[in-house]
């Protein structure tokens, strides 16, 4: 069996600076035209003259790693309580970013800078409203009073319903959703809010990430919560509802950060993301949404064209191996592993 789509694209996407930039590039480029580039370096993305000497970073690292490939990063800028609204306006409006993300302070990997209330923001939220541009959110409250695994819901209640009240006009992404609660918030809203979903949240819960014996490469944020909501995530994701795109979240951390006392957030899974989604399409019967998911709600969300390149992706009888480790320096970033055989390989673009 094999499947021809629209090129996907990855609405977000951490790629790193330096050596681990220059590792990973590679493996996002070979499958995706597009990604929206998450601006948590540090010091973070903060400026439009930041995002644009990123921009220059990465392409010169996609032009090593894979020369020739059609890929575009997609910059955003990392919303602080500094943020300037005059800066923000003017880098949308010259291309140089897609959207602005919001990290509440402290929430996940490199944080620190995010916002602590957002009453302190509202000024340039109203001129991102004014001016159409998107804010990517990571939806978790940090109160350390709430159980990690209601944090999600929570910020919905807490800080989004009462965010989307107060500017309905502004377009808000929740990104990587992780519940059953976060799916049918976005599915029930009517207007301007839209959902990432992440490939791993589509095939592992926390029993994969801690019965057992605890596995430090499936630990992200927001965390892996029980079946029935990763069920409600797949049931979302292969809906064909346009206000679902995949987001893969891929998240380089060396072995070391991660098989520590105290490891890191993330999952990097650039590399298998597409091999991994055509599982789990094909599970749940819906194959003929795959297309919608990963190649054309996205653009549609941010109101660009779908590419006129395209995959191919086919179904083997073998089973497909686990990407390669990548090596930087002299540690190494270890791939997903979905946990579950998979079958299906991508066989154009192959620009390995
Ligand atoms: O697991 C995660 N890793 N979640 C995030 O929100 C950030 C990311 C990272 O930058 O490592
Ligand atoms: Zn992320």
């Amino acid at each position: 069996m094999q499947i021809t789509l629209t090129q996907p694209d990855d609405w977000h996407l951490h790629l790193r600076d330096d050596a681990m930039l220059r590792a990973v590039a590679g493996s996002t480029a070979r499958h995706f035209s597009r990604a929206l580039i998450m601006p948590n370096l540090v010091p973070p993305v903060v400026t439009g003259n930041d995002a644009r000497s990123y921009r220059a970073r990465i392409v010169k690292a996609v032009e090593e790693a894979l020369p020739g490939s059609n890929f575009t990063p997609l910059m955003t800028l990392y919303l602080t309580e500094s943020t300037d609204a005059g800066d923000v306006v003017q880098a949308a409006a010259d291309g140089t970013i897609l959207a602005v993300k919001l990290y509440p302070a402290g929430a996940t990997t490199n944080s620190a800078s995010g916002v602590t209330d957002i009453d302190r923001v509202m000024p340039v939220l109203e001129a991102m409203a004014q001016h159409d541009i998107v804010l990517c959110v990571h939806g978790e409250v940090t109160d350390s009073g709430v159980d990690i695994f209601d944090r999600e819901a929570r910020f919905i209640e807490t800080v989004l319903e009462p965010l989307r009240r107060n500017l309905p006009e502004l377009r808000i992404v929740l990104e990587h959703v992780t519940t059953r609660e976060g799916a049918s918030y976005v599915a029930d809203s009517t207007k301007n809010l839209a959902a990432s979903l992440t490939p791993h949240h589509l095939m592992i819960n926390r029993n994969h990430l801690l019965a057992g014996g605890i596995r430090p490469h499936y630990y992200c944020l927001p965390i892996a919560k029980r079946e029935e909501h990763r069920q409600a995530l797949v049931n979302a994701a292969t809906s064909g509802d346009p206000g679902f795109f995949l987001g893969t979240d891929s998240a380089p951390h060396t072995r070391a950060t991660k098989e520590s006392s105290c490891g890191c957030a993330g999952v990097f899974n650039a590399a298998n993301t597409m091999v991994c989604l055509a599982s789990v399409f094909e599970e749940a019967g819906a194959l003929d949404k795959l297309e919608a998911f990963v190649s054309l709600n996205g653009p549609q969300w941010y109101g660009l064209e779908p590419n006129r390149s395209t995959m191919t992706l086919r179904k083997e009888t073998n089973e497909t191996p686990l990407p390669d480790v990548i090596t930087v320096g002299d540690d190494r970033v270890i791939p997903f592993d979905p946990a579950r055989p998979v079958y299906w390989n991508v066989v154009d673009p192959d620009f390995s």
